[in-house]
């Protein structure tokens, strides 16, 4: 059948999805699949109900390919698509909502709560300390990110303006100190499964946007070196996580293994990279899987 690739989009993410669409379309393309693309920031929704597609592969990020919005439009029209559906993207692309749904099943999540400009700073630096990271609740790539250490109310105050710039909801978390690690899981309800774990190890512990994309300065190890028990209890853990918020087809779940031994999950993404440079198909690459093989199974998923 005919598969539509959904890429670009219209959120900060644009440029990450295009890296990630052209990826997903080679592989596509090699496996002889009949693919279209489509851009929701140049082309019509009406382009899109007349195309005739059986099914939709998603490779925007952000805000309106990752929320929920096109997940509905395609559940509208009646065309099958990769990843969770509106409901777990409509939540997980929001930090706090998704760390309130963790937090009610105990899957341990960085203290955090929602500010705006006029928060009260002291008593944010009183309940949650002064090692901070600010991020907008809903963008993604690390865009609008600060982390702080030993932060003054300035320099709280100068990153939350920041972060208000992309997204009314700013969120402030407990900055945990320890090992950044990321974990790919595919498939549905009790069918679903973790992929190896992997570590990421960036100079100075700066994952930001440029480490993420444009330079090579970033050392990825999988599988991460972990005891048994600990790899267990964590893919455990993203298990019950990915399930917590009605995950299906895939997702990858960021953590932190802190210094103190104990581990905490930082957020679902729905419509994980798939640049290059991205994390799941490093990990499917361990597993055995080829980009494309991946590529195949993500589609074999899709659903309405
Ligand atoms: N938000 C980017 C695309 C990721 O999580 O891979
Ligand atoms: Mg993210």
């Amino acid at each position: 059948g005919k598969v539509v690739l959904l890429l670009g989009g219209m959120s900060s993410e644009r440029e990450v999805s295009l890296m990630s669409g052209k990826g997903v379309y080679d592989a596509l393309t090699e496996a002889g699949v009949d693919v279209t693309r489509f851009d929701p920031q140049e082309q019509k929704v009406s382009e899109l109900e007349k195309g005739g597609y059986d099914r939709a592969f998603i490779a925007l990020h952000g805000r309106y390919g990752e929320d929920g919005t096109i997940q509905g439009v395609l559940e509208y029209l009646g065309v099958p698509y990769t990843g969770p559906g509106v409901k777990t993207s409509a939540i997980a692309i929001d930090k706090n909502l998704t760390k309130q749904i963790w937090r009610e099943r105990q899957i341990p999540t960085p203290k955090g709560m929602l500010v705006s400009l006029d928060s009260d700073l002291h008593y944010v630096m009183q309940e949650l300390g002064r090692d901070l990271v600010v991020k907008p609740a809903r963008e993604g790539s690390s865009i609008g990110l600060t982390k702080l250490k030993d932060a003054t109310i300035e320099e709280l105050h100068a990153a939350i303006e920041k972060a208000a710039v992309l997204d009314r909801h700013v969120l402030v978390e407990e900055r945990i100190f320890g090992r950044e690690l990321t974990v790919a899981v595919m498939g549905s309800g009790q069918d679903a499964k973790v992929l190896p774990i992997i570590e990421i190890i960036a100079p100075d512990g700066d994952y930001d946007y440029q480490n993420k994309y444009f330079t090579n300065d970033v050392r990825y190890e999988c599988p991460a070196k972990l005891s048994d028990d600990l790899r267990e209890d964590i893919s455990r853990a993203c298990l019950s996580a990915y399930r917590a918020l009605g995950a299906r087809g895939w997702s990858r779940i960021d953590l932190i293994l802190a210094d103190d031994g104990s581990f905490c999950l930082l957020e679902m993404n729905t419509s994980p990279g798939m640049t290059a440079h991205s994390l799941v198909p490093l990990a499917a690459k361990n597993a055995g899987l080829s980009y494309k093989e991946l590529v195949l199974q993500v589609l074999a998923e899709a659903k309405l």
